[in-house]
């Protein structure tokens, strides 16, 4: 007997986002038709309890307002056993990369994808909300505090990115 799909909600509140990942979607994969786009607010997720195995959120949580009802609505909506994935942007402990990143974010990177794009404040939005967001020992504190259990984290890219996982 065949595996059955099961359907992948994906969840944003800008509408323009969500169109342009069903137009991905539709071009490039015939799993499409299992993903279903809900226009919501992460904040207030309009899901019922207990419904979801796994929750992935990639660079998502940093624009949230507030986090912490965030990551308390995905609790919300997983399963008990569900597993949460978490991936967003960190800043470089290393003392010999750290300053070269930083110039990077917030020098060149503005100047260069403002030539490119025409929107250097959305680059330097970017760099102020990574320079501005929680250590991961505290974002991992915080899923801690909401209900997660066997939290762990750890950087990729000389922690540039840090992926972060937990359970209900
Ligand atoms: C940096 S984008 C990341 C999008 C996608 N995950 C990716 O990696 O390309 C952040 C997204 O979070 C969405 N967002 C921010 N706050 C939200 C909220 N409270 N509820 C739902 N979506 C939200 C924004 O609309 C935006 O599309």
């Amino acid at each position: 007997m065949g595996k059955i799909a099961r359907p992948v909600v994906a969840v944003d509140f800008c509408y323009e986002m969500l169109r342009h990942g069903a137009i991905q979607w539709e071009n490039g994969s015939k799993k499409a038709k299992y993903i279903v786009p809900i226009c919501g607010d992460g904040e207030y997720l309009p899901l019922h309890d207990l419904k979801f195995q796994g929750i992935t959120i990639a660079f998502g949580v940093r624009n949230l307002s507030r986090p912490e009802q965030g990551l308390k609505e995905m609790l919300r909506v997983l399963k008990t056993g569900g597993k949460l994935a978490i991936l967003e942007f960190s800043r470089p402990k290393n003392p010999l990369f750290s300053p070269i990143y930083k110039l990077y974010l917030h020098k060149f990177l503005p100047f260069m994808a403002g030539i490119i794009s025409g929107d250097k404040e959305a680059y330097r939005y970017l760099a102020d909300s990574i320079q501005g967001f929680y250590e991961p020992e505290i974002l991992a504190a915080m899923m801690r505090d909401v209900g997660f259990r066997e939290v762990r984290y750890r950087p990729l890219t000389i922690g540039i990115v840090t992926l972060y996982t937990g359970r209900k």
